[in-house]
């Protein structure tokens, strides 16, 4: 299996508008592979602005919040392609999308490196973060997850949250409880 590096992906439509997307970016040599399935705003805007930036954030807030109704975090230009970066970066990668292998469900954007830049320093792994990232892809798939399967893994993450959390990473954990329970009808 190829390594997958968990990241916001900042993309942009032809009129500039800036769309924010935690996407697992995947390693190919020493290009990244960004793969939306469809339909997505991050594919459009790849095929209408065929640039993007893989933004490296410990603020797991950004992953909660793109995917709870939350997608306005601060942005500023980026270096050399004409998309934004994520303001709180730790660090960013500039891409330009070299070549596209089609697909029904999930088409490929096989993207050259243009420009890297570090912004902050990384202070470490949390494992609460890390179980914010999990509780987010799970929070992103409840259509195809049995609920059991959700239910037992929120319930191991959890451990993590209440051990380890800061106020960013329990507000983030609010925020997806929040989405799952909606989601299943549950008080
Ligand atoms: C950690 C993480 C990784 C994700 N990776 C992908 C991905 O590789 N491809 C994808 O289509 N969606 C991925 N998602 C789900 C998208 O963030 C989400 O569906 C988003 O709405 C994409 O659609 P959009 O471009 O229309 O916003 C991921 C979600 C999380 C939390």
């Amino acid at each position: 299996m190829p390594m997958i590096r968990e990241t916001i992906v900042t993309t942009a439509d032809a009129a500039g508008n800036v769309h924010i997307a935690p996407i697992g970016i995947i390693a190919e040599g020493d290009d990244w592979i960004i793969a939306p399935f469809r339909p997505s705003t991050t594919l459009d805007n790849l095929r209408a602005v065929p640039f993007a930036v893989a933004n490296y954030t410990d603020d797991v807030r950004v992953f909660a919040g793109c995917l709870t109704g939350r997608p306005d975090w601060p942005t500023t230009a980026a270096q050399v392609v004409p998309v934004p970066r994520l303001a709180a970066a730790l660090a960013h990668a500039e891409l330009a999308v070299d070549a596209v292998t089609e697909h029904d469900q999930r088409p490929r954007f096989r993207c050259r490196v243009v420009h890297r830049a570090a912004h902050a320093p990384f202070e470490g792994f949390n494992r609460a973060k890390a179980a914010v990232v999990e509780a987010a892809i799970l929070a992103s798939r409840l259509g195809m997850l049995p609920r059991e399967k959700v239910d037992e893994e929120i319930a191991y993450l959890q451990i993590a949250i209440a051990k380890t959390a800061g106020p960013a990473e329990q507000e983030a954990w609010g925020w997806l409880m929040e989405k799952i329970r909606a989601h299943y009808g549950a008080p």
